[in-house]
């Protein structure tokens, strides 16, 4: 049984009675990381770059919902996978392009087409990212107005940190700011400009209120035009 060890991470965000997420960062690194969780219709939760949480915080999410699917978006977010499964039980699934490294640290049990139908939560593979398969999870609120987009590594927000550590963070090919960065470029994209135009059509979503990246604080001011930028600038 893997072990299920804490890291420290921040109180429950509340986005909508649908989609809530919890920050943390990589254990012992200065580097941001979010594990965003929907529920679904049926009252199931499905958990996106899932990581160990304290009790309390685990508890609060068990009175929500019922942890049940894990969705590891990719070899890249496997950290803490097979703890999380082992702790909770849930399904886990992953895009089929990266069963290979992600069943290294995790038994798979199925990928896109296995994830639920649901009137308000799914998953949209991501045009020209044919190295791992990479989706973005798409939440629609239950009264239908507002309208969230859930990146893993496909946008990312990092917040400038100075010092070595930041220094050494530009060098690994990351940067500040919305945006894809070009080592996640190296690691992912097939077709750059098949990415673009598919980063601009979810831009022009309608009710478009907030992008919620593993990396980084939430974009939830002028949505739209940031990750319309973020195309024009990839
Ligand atoms: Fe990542």
């Amino acid at each position: 049984v893997a072990e299920w060890k804490v890291s420290p991470h921040g109180a429950i965000e509340k986005h909508e009675d649908n989609l809530w997420s919890v920050p943390s960062h990589l254990p012992g690194r200065p580097l941001p990381r979010r594990m965003t969780i929907a529920r679904l219709a049926d009252g199931r939760l499905v958990f996106h770059d899932s990581f160990a949480v304290d009790d309390k915080t685990l508890d609060e999410i068990k009175s929500w919902g019922t942890p049940a699917i894990q969705w590891v978006t990719s070899g890249g977010h496997r950290l803490e996978v097979a703890a999380f499964k082992d702790k909770l039980g849930t399904k886990t699934l992953c895009p089929a392009e990266s069963l290979k490294k992600v069943s290294e640290k995790v038994g798979v049990d199925g990928h896109l087409a296995d994830f639920p139908a649901d009137p308000n939560v799914t998953l949209e593979t991501l045009d020209g990212v044919g190295k791992t398969g990479e989706a973005v999870m798409i939440v629609k609120s239950p009264d239908g107005k507002r309208f969230n987009l859930v990146f893993a590594d496909a946008v990312m927000n990092f917040q400038k940190i100075g010092g070595f550590p930041g220094f050494v963070f530009k060098l690994l090919g990351f940067g500040w700011g919305p945006k894809v960065v070009p080592i996640w470029k190296r690691i992912s994209l097939t077709d750059k400009e098949k990415y673009r135009a598919h980063l601009k059509r979810l831009a022009g979503s309608p009710n478009l209120t907030r992008i919620v990246p593993c990396h980084g604080p939430v974009i939830d001011q002028g949505p739209a035009d940031v990750l319309r930028g973020v195309a024009d600038r990839m």
